[in-house]
């Protein structure tokens, strides 16, 4: 599904990827870790479209084709959705209608009002949302976990084929982290797959990867599976 081709990107001239490669296949959870600053969030901005980044080198093929000249909205078209480590708040434009509108977009313009709240109202009980989020703006004074649930609830309610999260379980309590798992396990299947960057081994204990890569210096050095994870916890990067 994604292949990522000795990928070389560099901002300002100052090289952050140098050399990545990496394929995820139908069905497959994989999982990022690595220290700060190692790459992992350049990484989910440049397969997601983020303009700021040079890419020197290599390529990006989605489903076979390259999406390294398609636009964010485009790439999101053909499944891919990424979660940001770090949410925006949308000041004036309800998280409702935000929802509404992006999901009437992708069904073709279709949908209704009353379906959507149909899909919607589904989804938000089983990921203990309150109602009153939707009408507030966009992550408008979200608290942190908050403003990560959010992100699931868009995933939950766009299906994509590929979805990549950044850090979405930092900065959650127990619980909420056990609900956006939960969250996050319903929707996958054997026709779509997951890349999740993550510090914490803890979120692989509800949501088990195939792989577990490990990056440094912007590229991967280690691949493995969930008990290289564990590993880590015990001996930190210094010996990757
Ligand atoms: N817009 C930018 N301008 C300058 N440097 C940048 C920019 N974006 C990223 N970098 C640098 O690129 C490197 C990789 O950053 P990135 O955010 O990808 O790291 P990360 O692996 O996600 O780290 P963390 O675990 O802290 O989230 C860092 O040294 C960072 O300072
Ligand atoms: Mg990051």
């Amino acid at each position: 599904m994604l292949e990522i081709k000795n990928l070389h990107v560099n901002i300002d001239d100052t090289p952050i990827l140098k050399g990545f490669n990496l394929t995820v296949n139908r069905g497959e959870i994989h999982a990022i870790m690595g220290p700060n600053g190692a790459g992992k969030s350049t990484l989910a901005k440049v397969i997601a479209g983020h303009p700021s980044y040079d890419i020197t080198e290599g390529d990006i093929l989605f489903d076979g084709e390259s999406i390294l000249e398609l636009e964010p909205e485009e790439r999101s078209h053909l499944g891919l959705f990424m979660s940001f480590q770090y949410p925006v708040e949308i000041s004036g434009v309800s998280n409702f209608q935000f929802l509404y509108h992006i999901v009437k977009v992708r069904s073709g313009d279709s949908l209704s009002e009353e379906d959507f709240q149909k899909q919607l109202q589904k989804i938000i009980k089983e990921m203990h949302i309150k109602e009153e989020f939707l009408e507030r703006d966009v992550n408008g004074g979200f608290s942190g976990g908050e403003k990560k649930r959010n992100e699931i609830l868009q995933m939950a309610l766009l299906k994509p084929k590929l979805a990549i999260l950044d850090e979405t379980d930092s900065g959650l309590d127990i619980d909420a982290m056990r609900i956006i798992a939960e969250g996050v396990n319903r929707q996958h299947t054997q026709d779509n797959a997951l890349i999740l960057i993550t510090h914490y081994q803890r979120l692989l204990d509800y949501i088990k990867p195939h792989y577990v890569h490990i990056v440094k210096e912007g590229r991967i050095i280690q691949t493995g599976n969930h008990e290289l994870a564990q590993q880590l916890e015990e001996t930190g990067y210094a010996l990757c």
